[in-house]
């Protein structure tokens, strides 16, 4: 990866992950949540957070809506600005990985290479990938924020599933459809998964 400032060099700190995983009780990994617009990314991923919450995990969400607003409120939808997104996005839970936190991040993420750079960037067996396999009838069916809608009308350029490809997972960690799962489903089988993964006890 080209590094555009020169002379820096990489500090070292005094308390490592290990360290901050006694502390918190539980290991860190980055929860990737994968899958159209309206797909049920969010709101499963809310819940998830909440279910933990009570589980006394430490856990942080990164939205695509959110992040959007802030951090990447410069980008759009452009191939090129997607993959600039989620490499920030990335970036930031590499971060929060190492502060001992348990992220979930809901993108759409579209592109497999995307997804793959963005594992290449976290430590070794932190990126589980969880695939919102909601089908595209579905998501055009609850069409919440209306952006379907616009999109076919071509309101909306580049648009997800319409006018832009979604590549789906191969080997997803986990594979939720919303239509076919109530809400409490999903969160027990993220739950098992987290389990099964001993990120919590
Ligand atoms: S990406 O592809 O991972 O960088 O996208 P993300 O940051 O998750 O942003 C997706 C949300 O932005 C809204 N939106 C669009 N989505 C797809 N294509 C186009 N052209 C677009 N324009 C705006 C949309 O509400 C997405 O929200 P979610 O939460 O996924 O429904």
């Amino acid at each position: 990866e080209s590094n555009k400032a020169s002379h820096i060099q990489w500090q070292p700190y005094q308390i490592d992950a290990a360290a901050r995983a006694r502390l918190k009780g539980h290991q860190s990994t980055v929860l990737w949540f994968t899958g159209l617009s309206g797909s049920g990314k969010s709101t499963v991923a809310n819940a998830l957070e909440q279910a933990l919450l009570a589980r006394g995990v430490h856990t942080y969400l990164l939205d695509g809506d959110n992040v959007r607003h802030g951090l990447c409120a410069d980008l759009g939808f452009s191939a090129a600005d997607r993959s600039e997104n989620l490499r920030r996005v990335a970036a930031v839970a590499d971060l929060m990985v190492d502060a001992g936190l348990v992220v979930l991040s809901a993108f759409i993420s579209p592109l497999r290479e995307q997804r793959e750079r963005i594992k290449q960037m976290l430590p070794p067996g932190k990126f589980l990938e969880i695939y919102i396999a909601t089908p595209l009838e579905e998501c055009e069916k609850r069409d919440v924020k209306g952006l379907y809608k616009k999109a076919r009308a071509g309101e909306i350029q580049q648009f997800t599933g319409i006018s832009d490809p979604y590549e789906a997972p191969e080997a997803a960690d986990l594979v939720l459809n919303t239509a076919e799962f109530s809400l409490e489903q999903s969160v027990q089988l993220l739950l098992d998964l987290l389990l099964a993964k001993a990120v919590i006890a």
